[in-house]
């Protein structure tokens, strides 16, 4: 297995095949409910008028008039806010099972407020065309993903230079779920840099794609969730740790 991906792990593409229908019936019972138990997020998702988080416009160096921001895994209903003050904010949400997604979104009568394209994270370049979003997001999807590295290498592809890549995560979800379902794995701070690890294997991600981008992480162990900001090189911009050397700090 080379840095390029985390593709190496026997069978992984199998369960992650297995685990879809899971997906799809947790999402059944979640539109039938309205949210059920997370009414309020129900509501924040299917509201035309819910803003683009803060968290997010922080992200977004530069903005113009319309802002294009990707929702990777997004599920049936993409978490992002629709609206920022004056702007249009054009989203597009991309999932392996939007196609299912559309069917259950049609029983439960809710219409998208967003294009739905059915895709993997791992194969981004092939949908969208390079250097298309101001803000590439993920939020606990890559885990569950089969190729996570391989995923944030396609996510820099499509993110335009200079700007980032935002994910959100639980920490070391795949041993907290006993690697069930789509739980396949695990994603941490150590001393800084972004890990991603299961049984046997463990990538340093920061230092994988320290020649694409920079990575910022942010652990929040007593919410046990991590949260990642990779901003793209921009064309002659020098990478975090050449700068560090050339401070020699
Ligand atoms: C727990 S849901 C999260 C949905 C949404 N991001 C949210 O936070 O509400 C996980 C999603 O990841 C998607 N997923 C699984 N494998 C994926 C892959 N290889 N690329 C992109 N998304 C994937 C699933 O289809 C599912 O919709």
């Amino acid at each position: 297995m080379s840095a390029e991906s985390t593709s190496g792990v026997s069978g992984a593409e199998e369960r992650w095949a297995d685990g879809l229908g899971e997906e799809t019936d947790f999402w059944r019972r979640w539109l039938a409910e309205k949210g059920g138990d997370w009414a309020f997020d129900y509501v924040w998702r299917t509201d035309p008028s819910s803003p683009l988080q803060p968290y997010l416009t922080d992200e977004i160096p530069s903005p113009g008039a319309v802002v294009r921001v990707l929702d990777v895994g997004s599920g049936p209903l993409t978490i992002l806010g629709k609206t920022w003050g004056g702007r249009t904010v054009e989203i597009t949400a991309v999932d392996p099972i939007a196609d299912r997604y559309a069917e259950l979104l049609a029983e439960a009568g809710v219409a998208s407020l967003v294009p739905l394209v059915v895709g993997e994270a791992e194969k981004l370049s092939s949908l969208f065309p390079a250097s298309r979003f101001d803000l590439v997001y993920a939020q606990n999807c890559l885990d569950h993903s089969h190729d996570p590295l391989r995923c944030i290498r396609e996510m820099l592809a499509v993110v335009k230079p200079g700007c980032r890549v935002a994910l959100v995560h639980a920490i070391d979800e795949g041993e907290a779920m006993q690697y069930a379902g789509l739980h396949q794995w695990n994603f941490r701070e150590e001393d800084g840099r972004f890990v991603i690890w299961r049984d046997g294997l463990r990538v340093d991600v920061t230092d994988a794609v320290s020649a694409i981008a920079d990575v910022r992480v942010e652990s929040f162990p007593e919410h046990r969730y991590l949260s990642v900001v990779l901003t793209r090189h921009a064309p002659g911009s020098a990478p975090a740790r050449w700068r560090r050397w050339m401070r020699r700090d």
